[in-house]
């Protein structure tokens, strides 16, 4: 199996670490250029070559020879998370400016599974529409919203939430929190 997860520069670039962390091989690492400058706010001391080193492969936003930017490339599952809104609002218009688009509008022409975990707060009116677009394309649009009734309210607890929920949709079976009725 083969996984692509793209970090952009959106809060919460723990989530990414954690889903990328939790991928089964072979897991390939997109970070763009505004992932890197918030992680530096929020994940102080987490270098990139830190980040990469839970991933089998990484590329930067401007690798555009990687394998993964050509749709002749077989993968499982496409996850963006933490989705920036400017990103979404690419995608949304079908923009492949950098690695991370043109992975996004890949798995959309090429049908392949794609899980988006967005972090915004307000939406407006375009983020939602941009959202609704996504989702009518077949995008699997999550917040980055974790529930707390699972008990473990710690932060690695809240991030097993959201990254549980991404392996579930990808088909990854995980032990990841306490399932409701367990
Ligand atoms: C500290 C910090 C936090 C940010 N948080 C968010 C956020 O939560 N959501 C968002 O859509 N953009 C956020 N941004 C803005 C994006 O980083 C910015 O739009 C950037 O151009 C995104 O680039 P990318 O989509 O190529 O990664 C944040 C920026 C900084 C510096």
């Amino acid at each position: 199996m083969e996984y692509i997860l793209a970090i952009t520069g959106a809060s919460g670039i723990a989530y990414g670490i954690h889903i990328l962390k939790n991928l089964p091989h072979r897991r390939i690492l997109i970070i763009s250029e505004g992932a890197m400058e918030v992680a530096r706010y929020e994940m102080k001391g987490v270098s990139r070559k830190r980040i990469s080193s839970y991933a089998d492969a990484t590329y930067g936003e401007k690798d555009f020879s990687a394998p993964v930017a050509s749709g002749s490339h077989i993968f499982d599952g496409f996850i963006l998370a933490p989705a920036s809104m400017n990103t979404v609002a690419k995608i949304a218009s079908g923009i492949s400016d950098n690695l991370v688009t043109r992975v996004a509008s890949i798995a959309l022409k090429e049908r392949r599974k794609f899980i988006l975990v967005f972090r915004e707060m307000p939406l407006s009116q375009i983020h939602l529409r941009n959202l609704l677009i996504l989702a009518e394309a077949g995008v699997y649009v999550l917040p980055a919203t974790p529930g707390f009734y699972h008990g473990s309210t710690d932060m690695d607890g809240l991030l097993s939430f959201v990254t549980s929920r991404v392996l579930d949709l990808l088909g990854v079976e995980n032990k990841l929190i306490k399932r409701w009725g367990d």
